[in-house]
């Protein structure tokens, strides 16, 4: 088996240039069959612009993109028959229902095989078959956007940025839905702004910063191989616990006079601090050790945050 039939994805060299300025710059990566893969970056890195060049959209300026053991230069028809998609900013008819517009698009995909009814409760629409789209909330529309996709039963799913701009609990609930993707086997490819959803859906990160991958890995090695801390908190310690930790030699911050914030770089240190407090006769009434996330990775690599804004969500539930 080659590079080519053994992977979903095969990126080399990946290169698009828009007149003077260079979006994407030299990428290379793979992404093997049935994994979800997220490209990770702020506005304006690059993601789209990749994305839509290895789902047939646009064109490299140089590189090579196979998918599915194609050239996504040269088999653009078989493509995409074999692949969804779910394009940054997705938008629908108006007054079209649910179920209307999904009926609409499998006939477009000549797909009249597909149960309809299967697809929509894989994306928890069935309460919503008889609503128009104009009258469904952000999540709901994002919902329908992935389903959409998947009238082919695709073999691979691209979705850019699907929570983008919604809530919390809505985004949670497209979460639940690209897990059920994932427990089917099928390959995704993901873009996202968001940490939180990298980590908790994808096998596989690349961080992607002004055109260029600048890390990539499973988002434990991503946080294993760039961060060597964990942060650890005392909550309600009495003054001599804050005096204890600073002669360790640690750098402890007080918060709001009663929480010890200190950055230490093994768990060994956790230990030896909570027991040089016991052996001080020191209290404190709660602990919490956090390791660092895949934004202080990002921050770490880029000098930058990764943007984490959301807007409230239009319509209801
Ligand atoms: N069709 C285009 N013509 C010219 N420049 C473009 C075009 N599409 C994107 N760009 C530019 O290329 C760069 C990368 O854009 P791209 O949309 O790929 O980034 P992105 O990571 O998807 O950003 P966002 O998070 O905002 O969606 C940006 O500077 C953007 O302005
Ligand atoms: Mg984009």
């Amino acid at each position: 088996m080659t590079k080519e039939t053994t992977y979903a994805i095969v990126v080399e060299k990946l290169t698009k240039r828009y007149g003077e300025l260079l979006a994407v710059n030299d990428i290379s990566f793979t992404v093997g069959k049935g994994e979800v893969f997220a490209l990770l970056g702020p506005n304006g890195a690059g993601k789209t612009t990749s994305v839509e060049i290895i789902d047939t959209i646009r064109a490299p300026t140089s590189g090579k993109v196979t998918l599915l053991g194609m050239d996504v230069t040269k088999r653009k028809y078989d493509i995409v028959r074999r692949i969804g998609v779910l394009p940054q900013g997705f938008s629908s008819f108006d007054r079209i229902t649910v179920r209307e517009t999904l009926q609409f698009y499998l006939r477009l995909f000549c797909c009249m095989n597909t149960d309809i009814d299967a697809l929509i409760e894989l994306v928890n629409l069935k309460d919503k078959t008889k609503e128009q789209y104009k009258n469904l909330s952000g999540g709901l529309r994002q919902r329908l956007g992935i389903a959409i996709a998947l009238v082919n039963d695709p073999e691979v799913v691209f979705l850019d940025e699907p929570t983008t701009g919604l809530d919390p609990r809505a985004r949670r609930e497209v979460w639940e839905v690209l897990l059920g993707l994932k427990e089917k086997g099928k390959t995704v490819f993901l873009t996202t702004h968001y940490m939180e959803e990298a980590e908790l859906l994808a096998d596989t990160v690349a961080i992607i910063s002004k055109g260029e991958i600048i890390a990539m890995g499973s988002p434990g090695e991503l946080i294993e191989n760039n961060t060597k801390y964990l942060d650890l908190t005392l909550q309600s310690v009495d003054e001599k616990a804050f005096e204890v930790v600073r002669k360790m030699g640690f750098d402890p911050l007080l918060d709001n006079h009663r929480d010890i914030k200190v950055r230490v770089e093994h768990t060994d240190d956790v230990q030896k601090i909570l027991s040089a407090i016991k052996d001080a006769g020191a209290l404190y009434l709660g602990l919490d050790v956090r390791k660092p996330n895949l934004e202080e990775v990002f921050l770490k690599l880029t000098g930058e945050a990764l943007h984490d804004g959301y807007v409230e969500e239009k319509g209801a539930e």
